[in-house]
């Protein structure tokens, strides 16, 4: 099978990668794609948000399945463009994917779906603004409407803050507070049936101990020992089934991957947000841990038939993903630095290095990589536990560097499980 990625970032250089390995893959192409990408895929020029140039670049190479990596093409309607040319894809349409393009849309569905989630009002004036906080009381958690690719939402003790928050968005959804250790889920699902990963956890504030501010990401691990064995099917059930019902009664099949964002609450999982795509550096982890071929999961769920394939398996082991970023991220980022030791890291066993913001540019009349983002590359690690996956991923980690690096030092370091959530409030 001859395999197209779209997006520049470590989910589709994780994604790429994990294609590679399926047997059943012949080929993986990517575009734009990334340094990382290119050193086993071609790389391709195109608009990622453009579905005519990816349409017709996945029909040029007779692509028989295209994976879109990112929120902001799904959003746009580049699935649908490439669906309509007869072209198989994983990921949803734009109809679709206002799961994560709008969280009022969402909210709206997980209470036609009767899923759990935090109580919240979409408030448009300041009365409503007023009335909502009145009504939730501190901590406050204040969502901007609109796509906002990672800065949209704050939480805070202070009012002052959550109404200056709001004042800068047109509509904002605010909500009740949710206490409990974070949580990834990702489930594939055809538009009716799902297989969920391997839950993973992502550790989003900039530094150590979850302080400063919320980031994409700056690790990430999987499995969790401490959550409840049961957790996928506990959420395939309670949230992932009826949401994918409520979107075939809407007219609007979801097809790709439902991220669903968790608090394990006293009460139970609630969720947090959903995400139309895989999350990032979330699912690197758990795409390291796959024992079952990506391709052919990733092709059944675009085709519609994925309660044909088995259920994906996991290796019995455990994988560390460790950011590092570049200076002044996540408020700006440095670019043109230059980074030595990836081939170094790269070759320690059990390591991938996974590129989410590099470029190659020519210094001194050779190729060189330099820092193209905030975050510039992530050192993912497989190994017998997490303590030992750990240690493999630091090693790796600590062969590499550049100019203003920055990384936490206690990504999936103890106790495992309640770090960012026990911290969610500077
Ligand atoms: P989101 O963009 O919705 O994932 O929100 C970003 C981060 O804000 C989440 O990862 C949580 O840490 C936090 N957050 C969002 N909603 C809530 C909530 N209702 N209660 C507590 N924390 C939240
Ligand atoms: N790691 C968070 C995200 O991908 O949204």
């Amino acid at each position: 099978m001859k395999t197209l990625v779209i997006g520049t970032g470590g989910r589709e250089h994780a994604l790429a990668l994990a294609l590679s390995r399926d047997p059943s893959v012949s080929e993986v192409h990517a575009a734009p794609g990334n340094p990382g990408i290119g050193a086993f895929a071609a790389l391709h020029e195109v608009d990622p948000l453009d579905g005519e140039q990816v349409a017709d670049l996945a029909a040029r190479l007779g692509a028989d399945l295209v994976v879109v990596g990112p929120e902001a093409p799904l959003v746009a309607g580049v699935a649908d463009v490439v669906r309509a040319r007869g072209i198989a894809v994983f990921g949803p349409s734009g109809a679709a994917a206002r799961l994560e393009g709008s969280k009022a849309f969402s909210k709206e569905v997980m209470a036609a779906a009767g899923v759990p989630t935090a109580r919240s009002f979409t408030c448009t004036t300041p009365d409503q603004l007023a009335a909502a906080l009145d009504e939730f009381g501190a901590p406050y958690v204040v969502k901007d409407d609109a796509l906002a690719a990672g800065k949209g939402v704050v939480v805070t003790l202070d009012r002052a803050e959550a109404e200056a928050h709001a004042a800068g968005c047109e509509r904002v959804v605010v909500e009740e507070f949710l206490a409990g250790p974070e949580v990834s889920l990702f489930a594939v699902c055809d538009g009716t049936t799902t297989r969920p990963l391997q839950p993973a956890q992502d550790f989003k504030r900039i530094f150590d101990g979850g302080r400063g501010p919320n980031t994409g990401g700056m690790g990430s691990y999987s499995p969790l020992p401490w959550a409840p064995a049961d957790l996928a099917e506990q959420v395939v059930r309670e949230v992932v089934d009826p949401t994918l019902a409520e979107m075939r009664r809407r007219g609007a099949p979801f097809v790709g991957c439902l991220y669903v964002g968790l608090a394990l609450t006293a009460a139970g999982p609630r969720v947090i947000e959903f995400n139309c795509r895989f999350g990032d550096p979330d699912v690197q982890p758990v795409l390291a841990l796959i024992d079952s071929p990506v391709g052919e999961l990733l092709l059944a769920a675009a085709e519609g038939r994925l309660d044909a394939v088995e259920p994906p398996r996991f290796k019995d082991a455990a994988s560390v993903t460790v950011v590092l970023a570049s200076r002044g991220y996540p408020e700006s980022s440095s670019k043109g630095d230059v980074i030595t030791g990836v081939g170094a890291a790269n070759g320690v066993a059990d390591v991938d290095v996974i590129h989410a913001g590099t470029a190659l540019t020519e210094v001194d009349g050779e190729q060189q990589l330099v820092t193209a983002g905030g975050r510039v590359l992530a050192v993912r690690a497989v190994g017998y536990d997490i303590a030992d996956a750990r240690a493999r991923a630091y090693a790796a980690a600590d062969l590499i560097t550049f100019d203003g690096l920055q990384r936490r030092t206690d990504i999936a370091a103890e106790p495992l499980g309640v770090v960012e959530g026990a911290s969610l409030l500077d």
